[in-house]
């Protein structure tokens, strides 16, 4: 099956083929990233405009890395560089981009539905790398591309999301594309960040700790949002930590095959311990290598590439 698609604006609007062609795709890219010679010339000639208006280290780099490793130019634009300090709005940014003949536009916003509201307005290809507590489909889709990596097929798979779930892009792109390829999901933490509407998504919500991680076989931390907290949703990160951090006894109810994720940054002693974070069952930095062949599959077929096929995994 070809490739229709020009933007990556969310998960939830992604069918489960797509999903699939994106991690084949991905899958084919990775072989070449251990290759002495990493460069593939899919996108020479073309000119990526990486506009970060949000603070990035992963997402930002391995775009920079995707684009690269593609033979594209890439030039890269964050807030305090660029004239939207000086009050240009959105709209005027995006089009004089667009005048200046790059081909493809990648956003991080604080706003959500920036890039939705891009993709209306410029005729290049829009790629959303996470819009404020919306979506961060690139980040869900490295996620689950490491998670069939290590369990294959996720259909009945048990995975646990735990922490900060209301304010999560990460989260919400994670839920979309897990419910589609058949994970049993359930979402664990305080009911101020883990509201029960959560299980309108097709998952599980559930603030026994002991009971969800002792079933799951993905668990994954996500740090508290605090840019995107108005008032306190608990009263003190140490009262987070003491009823909802993953440290050595929590740990200890895992299945020992379990794997642990995080989207990263990692708040250190806050949703995890650095034993943990650094501990065999981590996947942490997999889960960023694997950013960048992901990256270069979605910039690829956004690009007007067409897809790997898809090898079923059950
Ligand atoms: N996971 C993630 O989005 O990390 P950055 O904010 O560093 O890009």
């Amino acid at each position: 099956m070809s490739w229709h698609r020009r933007h990556l604006l969310t998960l939830e609007e992604l069918s489960l083929v797509e999903i699939d062609q994106i991690h084949a795709t991905a899958a084919a890219f990775k072989r070449t990233l251990s290759r002495s010679v990493k460069k593939v010339p899919a996108l020479r000639g073309k000119t990526i405009v990486n506009l970060f208006l949000e603070p990035s280290t992963r997402t930002r780099m391995a775009f920079d890395m995707a684009a690269k490793r593609l033979s594209a130019d890439v030039i890269s634009l964050d807030a305090a560089s660029s004239s939207t300090s000086k009050g240009e709005t959105l709209r005027d940014t995006a089009e004089n981009i667009q005048a200046l003949q790059a081909d493809m536009i990648v956003i991080r916003h604080a706003a959500a539905g920036s890039p939705l509201y891009l993709s209306r307005i410029l005729d290049i290809p829009v790629i959303n790398a996470g819009d404020g507590a919306h979506e961060h489909p690139t980040q869900g889709l490295l996620d689950t591309f490491t998670m069939k990596e290590h369990l294959g097929s996720l259909r009945g798979r048990k995975v646990v999301i735990l922490g900060d779930i209301l304010f999560s892009r990460v989260a919400r792109s994670n839920i979309h594309a897990l419910v589609k390829m058949g994970a049993a999901v359930t979402l664990v933490g305080p009911s101020t960040l883990v509201p029960h509407w959560f299980t309108e998504l097709g998952v599980q919500v559930s603030h026994d700790l002991r009971g969800a991680l002792a079933d799951a076989e993905v668990v994954m931390l996500l740090r508290i949002q605090h840019e995107r907290q108005a008032t306190g949703h608990f009263p003190s990160l140490g009262e987070y930590t003491s009823m909802f951090g993953l440290n050595k006894t929590r740990a200890s109810w895992l299945d020992p095959r379990a794997i642990i994720m995080h989207p990263g940054p990692i708040n250190r002693g806050v949703e995890i311990d650095s034993d943990l974070a650094d501990g065999e069952r981590s996947v942490i930095l997999e889960q960023v290598t694997n950013g960048i062949a992901v990256r270069m599959a979605v910039l690829y077929l956004c690009a007007g590439g067409q897809p790997e096929n898809v090898m079923p995994t059950e």
